[in-house]
């Protein structure tokens, strides 16, 4: 008997779910642990739920979404997986229609989803064609293996920059005892996020510092790889954060960003920023760093000239509903 039911937080649960995400996942493993850790930490003010799709006692696929924050309150955020050899309409429909029912309750009126361009992902893709999805925005996606990266060549443009007054700290080890360390951090990455290219219809938001707080410090404790931060004359003006999950995949690192001052553009910074975290990573035992980047964003040719391979690219799709 097909089933869908709501999700509890149980440990089954969330192996259940790291199991049906590892059958999609194409270059990726989710640990439950992960998983359930930032099931905890989420921001409660908001929606976000789960629906879980049963063939008599066993899981075949899952329904995530979440509420958007602030001028986003409207916009549903979901993922659909589904065990593969499970995949066919009716259970792309049976969750999706759920769901749509489900956020009513905050009155949405805007669905979005991102899936990658990899054959693991071509039914859901077909499925939001058939649903009037659009393609609003792509994303390339990279692999490098930093044990090749030519950390050498970029010595004299760091020493330029340090010769100029900027330093490059590691947040968490070297930065904790600076005056209002995390208010200024969060303050530069709410500057220069904003500069993210995302989806048009959707807007930054800035979440509440005590929940930034409750993120970093999840962060430190659980998934850092190395936050550097550059800084001048006391400014914190630029920065890049990179996620290692040591139970899933302890020699990968994931980009989370990376951003400059406006003023401080066109320098090298970011170069140099990538540099130091490649160095911090390597000594820790990284071997890969993943990473994206919106696909006019002039980050590619940082990335291309440091040696990162293009990997399948991920595709934003939305919905006005
Ligand atoms: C993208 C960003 C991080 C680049 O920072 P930066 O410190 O200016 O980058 P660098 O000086 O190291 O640039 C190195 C090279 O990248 C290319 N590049 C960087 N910015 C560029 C731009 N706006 N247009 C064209 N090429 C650019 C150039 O080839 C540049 O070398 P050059 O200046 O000698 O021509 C910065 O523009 C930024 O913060 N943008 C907003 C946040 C963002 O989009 N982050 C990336 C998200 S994935």
């Amino acid at each position: 008997m097909i089933k869908i039911k709501k999700f509890n937080a149980t440990d089954l649960e969330f192996r259940e779910l790291s199991r049906i995400d590892n059958l999609v996942n194409h270059d990726s493993i989710d640990h439950p642990d992960d998983d359930k850790n930032s099931w905890e930490i989420r921001d409660k003010s908001l929606i976000r739920d789960r629906l879980l799709l049963y063939k008599d006692k066993t899981l075949i696929g899952v329904m995530y979404y979440s509420q958007g924050r602030a001028q986003n309150q409207r916009t549903t955020f979901f993922t659909l997986n589904i065990d593969p050899d499970y995949n066919i309409k009716e259970y792309r429909e049976l969750l999706y229609n759920q769901m749509l029912k489900e956020i009513k309750i905050f009155d949405s009126n805007k669905i979005l989803t991102s899936i990658y361009d990899h054959p693991n992902y071509d039914l859901v893709k077909e499925f939001l064609i058939d649903e009037k999805f659009k393609l609003v925005q792509t994303n390339r996606e990279y692999s490098c293996d930093i044990r090749k990266v030519d950390i050498e060549k970029y010595q004299p443009l760091i020493k330029k920059l340090e010769f100029d007054g900027i330093r490059f700290y590691d947040s968490k080890q070297e930065m904790k005892a600076f005056p209002n360390h995390y208010q200024k951090l969060e303050e530069l990455e709410w500057i220069y996020g904003q500069d993210f290219p995302i989806p048009d219809g959707i807007e930054h938001t800035r979440e509440s510092f005590e929940q930034y707080m409750k993120y970093k410090m999840d962060y430190e404790k659980n998934s850092y790889g190395t936050e550097i931060v550059a800084v001048k004359d006391g400014i914190y003006i630029g920065s890049t954060d990179l996620s290692v999950f040591p139970k899933s995949e302890p020699h990968k690192a994931w980009t989370e960003g990376l951003g400059v001052l406006k003023q401080f553009r066109r320098k090298g910074i970011a170069t140099a920023l990538k540099i130091k975290a490649i160095e911090k990573l390597i000594d820790k035992g990284v071997r890969e760093i993943r990473t994206d980047n919106e696909e006019n964003n002039p980050m590619y040719k940082i990335n291309v000239s440091l040696g990162f391979k293009p990997v399948p690219f991920s595709l934003d799709y939305m919905r006005e509903i």
